[in-house]
């Protein structure tokens, strides 16, 4: 059965960030739908491991697999990319903007940690929005532009301030393209918004699967049932955290807006029984 229009033998996926973790699973799952896939990452080893894997997953072989190394932070790179998928296969019906980094840093700590990661993982959204979406609407097919967010960027957790306001950026930019493609004539591109629990992956940096973590898999598996359920926001739990306490997190954050409560309240000593006590009530 057809998981989505978009996701049929013959079409083409980019996907960001190709060469490890998410990114690596969702490409390898696309090639095994027969799509064909375009991989872009840094260059390196990683990026011809995964190329390798790719094409022994994809049904045509090396045919149906394009690598092209890409910065996603640098506009010029996307378009090229752009340009090279286009050369190559024709048309992208799935573009998946992925590519992401972590330690940014604090409020006011690591300038260069803020520049890093909000050049990857908000511009590199952007600039991939910019440059595939209108020509993507232009084909007239129907497509899907699935952008990586994260639970950061919504309950914005204390930490890594840097990657949160990447991730927040990354919510809203994709909440605004799903509202302009679905007023857009004729348009049968949609917009979402995968938002991973904690994931084994490189990002992880770790030596073994924490029993907390779900594999990329597990995440590609979830973002497919999203899709196919015609679901924006793909909002995946963990082995630690349930669909049911994600809710509730988002709703406590929200709330401190709506009720005036002091940001980050969840992690402030005044408010650890109110929300201890709403975490434990039934809904
Ligand atoms: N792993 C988790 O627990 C988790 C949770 C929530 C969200 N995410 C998000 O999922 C996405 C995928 O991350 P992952 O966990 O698979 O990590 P990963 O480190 O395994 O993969 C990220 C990939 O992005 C690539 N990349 C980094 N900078 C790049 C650039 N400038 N241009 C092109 N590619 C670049 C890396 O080389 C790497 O291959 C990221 O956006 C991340 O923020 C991950």
């Amino acid at each position: 059965m057809t998981i989505h229009p978009a996701l049929v033998p013959g079409h083409i996926a980019v996907v960001t960030g190709a060469a490890n973790g998410i990114g690596l699973a969702a490409a390898k799952r696309f090639a095994a739908l027969g799509l064909k896939v375009c991989l872009a990452d840094l260059p390196g080893e990683a990026l011809d491991a995964a190329t390798a894997e790719i094409t022994a997953a994809a049904p045509g072989g090396a045919t149906d697999v394009l690598t092209v190394a890409t910065d996603v932070g640098d506009l010029a790179a996307v378009e090229a990319l752009k340009a090279a998928v286009y050369a190559r296969f024709g048309a992208v019906h799935v573009l998946m903007n992925n590519a992401g980094v972590g330690k940014g840093g604090g409020a006011f700590a690591n300038m260069d940690g803020w520049k890093r990661v909000l050049g990857v993982n908000l511009w590199g959204v952007i600039n991939g929005v910019q440059t595939f979406t209108a020509d993507m609407i232009a084909q007239g097919a129907p497509g899907l532009i699935i952008n990586t967010g994260s639970k950061q960027g919504i309950t914005t957790p204390p930490g890594d301030t840097a990657y949160n306001v990447s991730k927040a950026g990354v919510k809203v930019l994709t909440e605004g393209l799903q509202h302009e493609l679905r007023n857009t004539d004729g348009c049968q591109i949609t917009a979402h918004l995968l938002v991973p629990g904690f994931t084994y992956t490189g990002m992880t940096g770790r030596a073994e699967k924490p029993d907390a973590a779900w594999t990329a898999d597990q995440v590609v598996d979830e973002m497919l049932r999203g899709i196919e359920a015609g679901q924006f926001y793909i909002i995946c739990p963990d082995n630690d955290v349930t669909s049911e306490t994600d809710r509730k997190r988002i709703q406590w954050a929200a709330e401190d807006v709506i009720q005036n409560r002091p940001p980050l309240s969840r992690w402030h000593p005044d408010y650890k029984d109110a929300f201890a006590a709403f975490m434990a009530a039934d809904e």
